[in-house]
C-alpha cells in the first residue's frame, strides 16, 4: 500500500538530543523550521526563529514557544543587524528558500541570484558574522541529485549548498557544518498545488525507494541529529527517502 507524508503542523516526536542551556537560531518560516524549532525546544534550547515576513515569523515562533526575529538572507544590512543583536549562538538551522523553478528561457538573472541569496550567499554572510559555538546546518535538496526540467535554478542553488556546507566545515572548525538534503515534504510548500496535491505526493511516495514522501518531523529529527552528533561535519545527509534515485 502507498503512503504519504501527513499533516505538516502538530505535535513533533520526542526529542532525542539534550540541547539545555543551547541557544539555536533558526531562520525560516516553512513547516519543516516550525517543527525543527518545536524540537530543539523540546529538547530544552532556547530558540530563535527568524524571517522576513513579520506575521509569519510570529506565528511560527509562538507556536515553537521561540522568540521572533527579522531576517532577509538577500540583504546584507538585515543579516549583519541580526547577527549583531544575537552575538553568539549554538547552532544555526538555515531553512530558508526562494525558488525559482520554470522553462529556462523564462528564468531571469534575479531570480537565479535570490534562490542563492537565501541558500548559499545570505548563510555564508551570516556564518561570518555570528560567533557560532556549535553547529550550522544548512538545507540543500534531492533536486541537485536528480535533476529535473524547470529546476536548473533550484538544482545548482541546491548544490552549492552542499559545497558550501564542506567549505564552512573547513573554515569555522571545529564547528560542525552539515548540509541536509531532503525529498519532497509535505511542508506546506506544495500547497499552492491546490487539489493537485494529494496525487503528486502519492506518485512520489510510489516512486521512491522507501515508498512514502516526508514528514516534517522526518526532517527535523536529522537537523537535530546534524546539530548534536560530535562526529558529523562536512556531510550531507540525504534525507529523501532515496528520491534522488526514484
Ligand atoms: N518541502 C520540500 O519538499 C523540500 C524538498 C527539497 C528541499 N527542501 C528544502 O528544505 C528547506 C525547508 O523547506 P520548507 O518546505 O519547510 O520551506 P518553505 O515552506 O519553502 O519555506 C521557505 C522559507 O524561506 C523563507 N525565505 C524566502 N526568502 C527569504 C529571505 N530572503 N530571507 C529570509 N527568509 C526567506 C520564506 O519566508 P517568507 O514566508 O517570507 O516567504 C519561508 O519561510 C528549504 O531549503 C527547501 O528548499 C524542501
Amino acid at each position: 500500500m502507498t503512503t504519504f507524508a501527513g499533516p505538516t503542523a502538530g505535535p513533533t516526536a520526542e526529542p532525542t538530543a539534550e540541547l539545555t542551556g543551547q541557544t539555536v537560531l533558526v531562520v525560516g518560516t516553512g513547516g519543516i523550521a516550525g517543527a525543527t524549532a518545536r524540537l530543539a525546544r523540546a529538547a530544552g534550547a532556547d530558540v530563535v526563529l527568524a524571517g522576513r515576513d513579520p506575521g509569519r515569523t510570529a506565528a511560527a515562533a509562538d507556536a515553537a514557544r521561540a522568540r521572533p526575529e527579522s531576517v532577509d538572507l538577500s540583504d546584507e544590512r538585515s543579516l549583519t543587524a541580526l547577527a549583531a543583536r544575537l552575538g553568539h549562538v549554538d547552532h544555526v538551522v538555515n531553512l530558508a528558500a526562494a525558488p525559482a523553478n520554470g522553462p529556462l528561457r523564462d528564468l531571469d538573472r534575479a531570480a537565479l541570484v535570490r534562490a542563492f541569496d537565501v541558500k548559499v550567499f545570505g548563510p555564508a554572510l551570516l556564518a561570518g558574522r555570528l560567533d557560532i559555538g556549535r553547529s550550522l546546518t544548512l538545507f540543500s535538496g534531492f533536486i541537485a541529485w536528480r535533476p529535473a526540467a524547470e529546476r536548473v535554478a533550484m538544482a545548482t542553488a541546491n548544490g552549492a549548498t552542499a559545497f558550501l556546507a564542506q567549505a564552512l566545515a573547513v573554515e569555522l572548525a571545529p564547528v560542525r557544518v552539515n548540509a541536509i538534503s531532503p525529498g519532497i515534504v509535505d511542508s506546506g510548500s506544495w500547497d499552492g498545488l491546490g487539489t493537485a496535491k494529494e496525487g503528486f505526493l502519492a506518485a512520489t511516495a510510489q516512486a521512491n525507494p522507501a515508498r512514502r514522501t516526508g514528514t516534517v518531523t522526518d526532517l527535523a529529527q536529522a537537523t537535530l541529529f546534524a546539530m548534536t552528533n560530535p562526529f558529523l561535519t562536512a556531510t550531507t545527509l540525504h534525507v529523501d527517502g532515496g528520491g534522488r534515485f526514484a
